[in-house]
């Protein structure tokens, strides 16, 4: 490729080769990636206007970044329209631009490698051909917009059914899930996945090419046709009520109405146009979004190099998260004292491993990786130690004692626990300095977050080196300090002990659970109760001071040794895995406000007394580890958008 450029473009390098291929590298100034601004739409505009004017061979549109090809639209831009008009007028411009670039003269070819996203997958699906590449960075191919609230508005919703037929498009759509570029070459989302190191050359191959677009065929072509489209959207909004029966999230129904009524053109529906920018639940799962976006930040990573990890106890939490782990790519030791507990833990591993990786080899690079260490030789070898045996704060320190002379000199040594202070667990270390609380979730390869409690005396470069260490296996890390519960558990166990006071007043479980799970909750306090364990409930009641004040119901579950989902039996009787609910009473005025309250107050509580460090990320918190419904934003967002007004109600 020639090294000057055509047009004086900020964010396009244009050249143009001997084969009169115009090849067009984005690179957006000032920024690691490419979005797509308003200002680069206008400047692919003009490269459009340019070709127009002196027809190329064809054009390749590519990425001059090294890590990704297109992340999307830009989300502040599209977060500041604060009118109908201006949304109207940004879908418009990508919209026109769009099905220009779909209907030029001469051949065109996007050339993806790492994440190509939102806008960035329209642009590509207006493209003749797409070529994906599948190393370095793969490339990873998705129209995220419905999580944010929002729907793909620059003719993704048309031209994706129609490449790859309904039914994996409608799932891509409305899940927001994306695709490897294995995968994508499987579905004829791209004309085919090729290495990096041959990418330019294919490219220029398949553009001058002549090969006829890809459409889809057979079935998937019929239930593109205007009479069947309502048939499949039927289908569909079946799944939709399943997973969100009372209505909360607008998009994917928006989504469906644009395919099936507009030909995918938002220009078509006013009214969807308006709920784009007027959604509260727009605004907040964008709000959610940029805190996703802090947490991860602060594990930016400062190394590519995964540790050897090291995991202490292969019960319910250690052989998850030596899985997880490994699953991530690191070498896995895990240790306990109990044999059969390892064997346990290894089949469990397995299967993760079989769900979760794409390929025989992965699935046997995972096996190599996770080692049962009956012995405990991978302490002395180990990065990062993991101790999640029983919560007996006398086992831990026995424990501490006699591995912490093996460990090596600079490794990281942290415990799971939930409930003891990391202050009273580092005492009589050798050195406190390298001790730090890991608080997983369980389970843990469903829960997002890791609290991160700083032990005493750990160096700022310490504390970052195992936010990294979060980030690096895939998890959000949240700095929270040494506090009773730290955050999850103190907003959680008050939330769910009001929950038992209203079924000590009367109400039953299903009405409760009704309730909370209508207001946004993923599953009722009481649901959850069982979930969790019923003992475990009691002993976190008492590490935050309430043993004085069990509820009577949750004692006379516990008297009868009816633990919950684990014993079959709690608030509900447990069959496969299975609540049986019965039938739920229309919940009194205001139950679930009421029964929110408590988890609103302890998380105000937590910021004030510094446990987490601002209201954004303690919203983070309890959204990423607790479920608390991101459409409305977070507890604290919601207390402050739905408190009374002072002086209305004066
Ligand atoms: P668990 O009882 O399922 O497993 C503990 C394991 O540790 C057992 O396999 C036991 O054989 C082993 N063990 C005990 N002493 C040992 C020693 N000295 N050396 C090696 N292995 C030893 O316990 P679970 O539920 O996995 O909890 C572990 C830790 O994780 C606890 O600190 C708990 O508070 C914490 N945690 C538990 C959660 C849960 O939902 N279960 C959630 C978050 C944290």
């Amino acid at each position: 490729m020639p090294d000057s450029y055509l047009l004086p473009l900020r964010h396009i390098q244009v050249t143009k080769d001997s084969q009169e291929i115009l090849w067009a590298g984005l690179d957006m100034v000032h920024s690691t990636v490419n979005r797509l601004s308003t200002q680069m739409l206008s400047e692919l505009n003009q490269l459009l206007d340019y070709a127009h004017e002196v027809p190329p061979a064809g054009l390749i549109i590519y990425s001059a970044k090294t890590s990704s090809f297109i992340v999307g639209a830009d989300i502040d831009e599209f977060a500041a329209l604060d009118t109908p008009e201006k949304s109207k007028s940004l879908i418009q411009q990508g919209w026109t631009l769009f099905n220009r670039l779909a209907s030029t003269s001469y051949p065109t070819l996007a050339l993806i490698h790492g994440h190509c996203l939102g806008g960035g997958l329209e642009l590509a699906l207006a493209c003749r051909y797409r070529l994906a590449v599948s190393d370095k960075p793969a490339a990873k191919l998705g129209l995220p917009e419905v999580k944010l609230g929002i729907f793909p508005a620059w003719g993704g919703i048309q031209r994706l059914p129609a490449l790859i037929g309904p039914s994996a498009a409608l799932d891509m759509l409305l899940t927001g899930r994306s695709k490897s570029a294995r995968q994508a070459q499987h579905l004829g989302l791209v004309d085919a996945s090729i290495p990096q190191r041959l990418a330019t050359t294919a490219a220029a191959k398949k553009l001058l090419s002549g090969d006829p677009v890809r459409r889809v065929r057979g079935r998937e072509r019929w239930l593109n046709h205007a009479l069947l489209k309502p048939m499949v959207a039927h289908q569909a909004r079946k799944t939709l009520n399943k997973k969100d029966p009372h209505h909360h999230y607008p998009a994917p129904r928006n989504i469906l109405t644009l395919w099936t009524k507009h030909k995918g053109n938002p220009l078509g529906d006013q009214r969807i146009i308006a709920q784009l920018t007027q959604s509260p639940v727009t605004r907040n799962l964008i709000r959610v979004y940029h805190l996703q976006e802090r947490l991860k930040q602060l594990g930016r990573q400062l190394t590519d190099d995964l540790p050897h990890v090291h995991v202490i106890g292969a019960g319910v939490m250690g052989a998850d998260i030596a899985a997880w782990c490994t699953l991530q790519g690191c070498r896995v030791t895990l240790h306990d004292t109990d044999i059969s507990r390892l064997a346990a833990a290894k089949a469990s591993a397995h299967r993760l491993f079989k769900r979760r990786t794409r390929s025989a080899y992965e699935q046997q690079q995972c096996l190599d990786n996770f080692i049962s260490d009956y012995n405990g030789y991978g302490v002395s070898q180990a990065d990062i130690v993991i101790e999640a045996i029983v919560e007996d704060i006398q086992a831990k320190h026995a424990l501490y004692q006699s591995i912490e002379p093996q460990m090596k000199a600079d490794a990281i040594l942290a415990t799971n626990t939930s409930s003891l202070s990391i202050m009273e667990l580092a005492q009589g270390l050798q050195q406190p300095q390298r001790f730090v609380g890991l608080h997983f979730f369980n389970p843990v390869a469903f829960m997002p977050l890791v609290e991160v409690i700083q032990g005493p005396q750990q160096t700022r470069q310490q504390h970052q080196k195992i936010l990294a260490f979060i980030r690096s296996i895939g998890k959000l890390p949240l700095p929270v300090k040494d506090h009773p519960g730290f955050l999850v558990n103190a907003v959680l166990a008050p939330y769910m002990l009001a929950a038992m006071r209203a079924v000590d007043e009367g109400t039953t479980a299903a009405t409760i659970d009704y309730a909370l799970e209508a207001f946004g909750m993923p599953m009722g306090p009481l649901e959850l109760a069982d979930t969790v364990g019923l003992d475990i409930i009691r002993d976190a009641g008492r590490q935050l001071g309430m043993h004085h004040s069990l509820p009577s119901c949750l004692q006379s579950h516990l008297d009868k040794g009816h633990l919950g989902k684990k014993t079959g039996q709690g608030f509900y009787v447990w069959t496969d895995n299975q609540p049986k609910k019965g039938t739920a009473a229309t919940p009194p005025e205001g139950l679930a406000q009421q029964l929110i309250q408590p988890l609103i107050d302890a998380t105000s509580e937590c910021v004030r007394l510094g446990v987490v460090a601002d209201d954004d990320l303690a919203d983070a918190g309890v959204i990423f580890g607790t479920g608390f419904a991101p459409f409305l934003g977070g507890p604290l967002r919601w207390q402050r958008t739905h408190r009374p007004d002072p002086i209305q109600t004066s």
